[in-house]
């Protein structure tokens, strides 16, 4: 139970972290016992941030290396400078698009922004295949985000159901000035529920509350208006005149949103008849690929050790996208694999069942993103990545987004239950090492032809083209 000395520790806690942070360079100069060791990098600016880091770190003119992705344009340069902190340079990913991606009946490019090799040309390749057989299909199932704040009290686990309702009353009332506009838009807070967690401790508790954020992702929206809450709980603690003397000993230990989003969920899907699915690949009968494919997916879906690498083979797909259009891909992922491992066990997002002869093959995951707001409006990119998709709505997004996740498995798994992987990730590789190489097209295309059907590997290639530059 609470003890006010409790409350007494903790506000000492804060004052000592405060007083610290007004003056940290001060407070540890002393301490530092390397030159590479550092008070106020953050202060510096980027030219002597590089510097320090040349002195430090790199060896002499590896600093230029940084010069060379430095925009042009200052502007610009200032706007990526502003995303993060400490920044020395500019990092860039290649941005590719996926054409003739058909989902729900619209025709796609789809942006990609990833550095592995072979998935760009994979979603191409299948979303391909299936514009010509009707297509995938999406829908939202459910678009709910959610939040936490978790808090001691005093009181007794059964007072909640009678002291909630007065309690959500409240603090909705003392933040609707944070929410009319969202709730303009459609969202809002939808739900409060007050659970008590004791596995942490006896007086430990939390409210869960239901967010709708519209075409937003929502963070801000969500942590804003569950810090609001977390003032009006302890305010309604000293003040309810219906809670007793243990009831009005409340603490907030913090407010956040949950980036687990089981109910903000998308369905893809892809089907057609078996006798329609001629695969580009010679030799190989749709009734037995279609059996090998399905066969491989069950895999996913028992053994753990092959779902994680299905369910990363997804995610190629989806967090290209995720990174073109600006959203989270570390929040999505989390989510991801978390509703992977809904059941206790961790396993493939997708399924695939064969019926009368016909193939259907489904993703289901968890996309809490948005297309207003945050990075998808700053990041120039980000906003020419969601005018190439048409300016969707976040349930648009979250469609094609599990299109590109559905597509990108479904080339994978072709790929594995026929050729294998290698033969096609072998060609990129080969274009991969040229490249390091200096290569130039014509020592491609002799390089090409004599690597084809062989096995690539960097020393090979490196010794070919020495023989070929004498
Ligand atoms: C490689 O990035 C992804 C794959 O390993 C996915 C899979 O095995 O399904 C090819």
């Amino acid at each position: 139970m609470l003890k006010a000395s409790d409350f007494y520790t903790c506000k000492k806690i804060v004052m000592a972290a405060t007083l610290d942070n007004r003056c940290p360079t001060k407070e540890h100069s002393s301490s530092m016992t390397s030159p590479k060791q550092i008070s106020g990098f953050s202060r510096l600016d980027k030219a002597a941030r590089r510097t320090w880091l040349a002195d430090h770190f790199l060896a002499s003119g590896q600093v230029g290396e940084f010069l060379r992705f430095d925009a042009e344009d200052a502007e610009l340069q200032e706007v990526i400078d502003n995303f993060s902190e400490n920044t020395v340079a500019n990092f860039p990913l290649p941005f590719g698009v996926a054409p003739n991606f058909v989902v729900n009946g619209t025709t796609y490019a789809v942006p990609m922004v990833i550095e592995e090799s072979s998935v760009v040309a994979a979603a191409s390749a299948a979303a391909k295949y299936w514009m010509t057989r009707g297509g995938f299909r999406a829908e939202v199932v459910a678009a709910e985000k959610l939040g936490q704040l978790h808090f001691r009290w005093g009181g007794k686990p059964e007072r909640r159901a009678a002291l909630l309702p007065q309690l959500c009353t409240r603090v909705r009332a003392q933040t609707s000035t944070l929410t009319e506009r969202m709730e303009a838009r459609g969202g809002g807070v939808r739900n409060i529920t007050w659970k008590h967690l004791p596995e942490v401790s006896e007086d430990c508790y939390q409210l869960l509350v239901s967010f709708g954020t519209a075409d937003s992702m929502g963070a801000n929206f969500i942590n804003t208006v569950l810090e609001a809450y977390g003032r009006e709980l302890e305010a309604w603690a000293a003040d309810c005149p219906e809670l007793s003397a243990d009831e009005r000993k409340l603490e907030v230990i913090m407010a956040i949103l949950s980036n687990h989003t089981p109910n903000c969920i998308v369905r893809a899907w892809v089907s057609c008849p078996i006798a329609e699915m001629a695969i580009p690949i010679g030799g190989v009968d749709p009734e037995a690929f279609a059996r090998r494919f399905k066969y491989a997916v069950d895999i996913a879906r028992a053994d753990t050790y092959r779902a994680v690498t299905h369910n990363k083979g997804i995610m190629n797909g989806v967090d290209a996208v995720v990174l073109a259009t600006g959203n989270d891909f570390r929040a999505i992922e989390a989510a991801a694999h978390a509703f992977a491992a809904r059941d206790g066990q961790y396993r493939s997002l997708s399924q695939c069942r064969i019926d009368n002869g016909t193939f259907h093959f489904e993703l289901t995951l968890p996309l809490a993103l948005g297309t207003v707001g945050g990075l998808t409006k700053l990041h120039p990119l980000a906003r020419v990545a969601l005018d190439i998709l048409g300016r969707p709505g976040a349930d648009e997004l979250m469609c094609v987004m599990a299109a590109a996740g559905l597509a990108q498995n479904f080339a994978a798994l072709r790929s594995l239950v026929t050729t294998g992987i290698q033969k096609g990730h072998m060609k990129m590789h080969l274009q991969n090492i040229l490249s390091s190489l200096d290569a130039t097209p014509g020592e491609r295309s002799r390089t090409a032809e004599r690597f084809c059907g062989e096995t690539v590997s960097h020393h090979g290639v490196r010794e070919y083209l020495t023989e070929l530059r004498k």
